[in-house]
Parts: C-alpha cells; structure tokens; sequence
C-alpha cells in the first residue's frame, strides 16, 4: 500500500510517501530557526510557517519518492495531540487532498507513530522490515510526553504509566535554556555532558520506586538551583556546566531506563520499543539497549531521522489502520490537541 503520510503537529512540518513499510521519502522542514530565540515553540510562528510549507514539502516528497498523487492508495495525517493551530494546517490540507482526489484519509495519533517507527525500514539498504513478537513495551519520550505503553499488536496500545508534570524532552529543553544552550536542548545538553562527570552532583532519581508514571519536575527545580547557586557564577568555560549536564542527563536516563524494565518484567513482555525525539540520546539509547539484551530480550529503536518527528512514521500507521479501514476522516474532522491513545 503506497501512502502519503504528513505531519505538523509542533515545529516540524513533514511529508512522506512509505510503500508496505518501505520508505520511498521522508522530507522534514524544522522551524528550529525561527523558535530557538524564544527558547521554546510559538505555537502562532509554527502555524504560519506551516501554512507556508506543507504544499511544496508534500510535491517534493511525491517528487523525490518518483510517485504522483495517481499513485497513492491513502493519505494519513497527524490528527494530534500537539499545538490546535499546527495540527490543523496538514489535517486541513489532508483533507482537502482527500476531496479533491478521492483518496481515503485516516487520523493517526501522533504517539503511535512515533512508537511504531522502528517497523519501518529503509529502501536505500534494503534491510528487511522488522518483525516483532507482541507483546512489546513501548516508551515513547519526546518533547511533551513521557509514556510507557504495553503494545499486545501494532494497533492495540495500553497506557501503562505517564509523567505527571515536565517530559524528559521538555526538562532537557528547559535545563539547556537557563543554561543559554538554546532550543531545543536535548542534543546539546548530550554534546556538553560528554565532557563531565555524572556524579560529580548527586541528583534526585524522581519516583524511582514507585509505580510506572514518572516526575521530572523535581530533577529539573534541582538542577536549576544548582546552576544558580553553585555553576554560573564560576564562568562560561567552568567544568562544572559540563557535570551539571552529565549528572542530569544520567539521572533522567536512569529513571527512563529502570521504569522501562519493571514494565518490561510486570508485563512479562518479549522485549521494547524506544521512541520520539529523547530516543535520540545516545546514552539513554545504549543504556536501553544493554539492558534489554541483558535480559535476551529485543528492542527497538528507530534510526535518528524517525526519532524525531516525520512524515514517514505518519504513513506507517496511516497504512495500518488504512487496511483496516480505521479513523476514516472526511470533511468535517476535527484536529484533537489532547488525544490520548
Ligand atoms: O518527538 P519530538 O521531535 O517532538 C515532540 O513530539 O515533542 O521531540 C522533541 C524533543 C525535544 O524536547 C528535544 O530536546 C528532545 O526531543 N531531544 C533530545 C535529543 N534530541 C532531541 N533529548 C535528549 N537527547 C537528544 N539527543
Ligand atoms: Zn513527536
């Protein structure tokens, strides 16, 4: 099944046309530039420049995975959670697509894609899709949300445990721009903490013990005190910037990683899925990886390019519950901005 699938429900506006699982084109137009003095997303600068891309980014996906609209079997779009105005600018231009070809439009959950994104494959090195045994526990972390899911199939998600305050993703932007690092602050919060030592401060592992839901909250107001209290007043080039970062870094990857094996071990599941932008992270995803193989169990983690958000992970889904004929959208559909799954 040959689906176009697009995505603009933050500050990435993306299309992407996947064939059975296969990526034929996955374009991702970041807002990043235009964010990044504020420190975090304005949601009316990402609707606007979503408005001014979704065409063009759409014609240059068809044009680069050399298919036409003709071509394609579906349409899938982003139906939510995520900022109203973003989600919808590709709901309304999918929809429109929808009427004016004939094609069928299904509504995809924004965190199920990114939670099935390693079941995708590439077509430049062929390597075959991926075949999971179910059931699998699913830990999506990104820049809103923090959750732990227990997938019995590719469609059937269970919530298993969620934050109850920050996101890891939203803690890591929100330590990086008190610290002057800038927007968004995973990657650079990971760049700095290569050079510091994690136990340099002892950092609070919040609600370690207790259940499946997570708090960064804390780490974060820790974390933040520290900077003021005990790093900035030492200067720019003070090695204690890069332990604050290391120690935070570690003490969110610990957490992630603990709470993703007692849902693994609870659940007696056959093994896990990492994903959304925070899947990026080098240490979380080594340690996620160390800790499942340990146990013989598998895990999934998509390349980079499918941690964040895209168009192609859209289209996966889209194409599953296209099959299905499931969350058929017409004209009237509505964009969800909280929808949990
Ligand atoms: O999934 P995503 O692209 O957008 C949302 O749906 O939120 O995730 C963005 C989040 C941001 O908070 C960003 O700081 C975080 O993912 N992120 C990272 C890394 N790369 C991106 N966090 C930690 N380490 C990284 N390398
Ligand atoms: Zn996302």
């Amino acid at each position: 099944m040959l689906v176009l699938g697009l995505e603009s429900s933050c500050d990435e506006t993306a299309a992407a046309v996947v064939e059975d699982g296969v990526v034929l084109a996955n374009l991702v137009r970041s807002q990043v530039d235009l964010h990044c003095q504020y420190g975090g997303v304005v949601p009316e600068i990402a609707s606007r420049a979503h408005l001014e891309a979704i065409d063009l980014i759409t014609s240059q996906a068809l044009a680069k995975a050399g298919r036409s609209l003709a071509d394609l079997d579906g349409l899938a779009v982003t139906q939510g959670p995520g900022l109203v105005g973003a989600l919808l600018v590709a709901l309304n231009f999918a929809k429109g697509l929808s009427l004016s070809t004939g094609l069928p439009l299904t509504g995809v959950n924004h965190l199920k894609a990114h939670a099935l994104a390693p079941f995708l494959t590439a077509c430049k090195d062929g390597a075959p899709l991926p075949s999971p045994s179910f059931p699998l526990v699913a830990l999506v972390v990104s820049g809103g949300h923090t959750n732990l899911y227990l997938l019995k199939g590719y469609l059937d998600f269970q919530l298993l445990g969620r934050t109850r305050d920050d996101a890891a993703g939203e803690a890591f932007d929100k330590l990086a721009k008190l610290m002057g690092l800038g927007y968004p602050g995973g990657k650079v919060i990971e760049e700095l903490a290569r050079q510091g030592d994690p136990t340099a401060f002892k950092l609070t592992r919040p609600m370690l013990h207790e259940g499946l839901d997570f708090s960064f909250s804390g780490l974060k107001t820790q974390c933040l005190n520290l900077y003021k209290t005990q790093v900035e007043s030492q200067g720019p080039e003070s090695p204690l910037r890069a332990h604050l970062a290391a120690g935070f870094q570690a003490a969110v990857v610990d957490v992630l990683v603990t709470k993703l094996m007692v849902a693994v071990k609870e659940t007696k599941a056959c093994g896990a899925v990492l994903a959304g932008g925070v899947a990026a992270n080098g240490p979380l995803r080594q340690a996620a990886q160390e800790a499942l193989e340990a146990r013989g169990l598998s895990i999934f983690v998509p390349p980079l390019a499918w941690c964040v958000d895209n168009g192609a992970m859209i289209a996966g889904v889209g194409a599953r519950q296209l099959a299905v004929g499931e969350n058929l959208l017409g004209p009237e559909a509505e964009a969800y901005p909280r929808w949990p799954v």
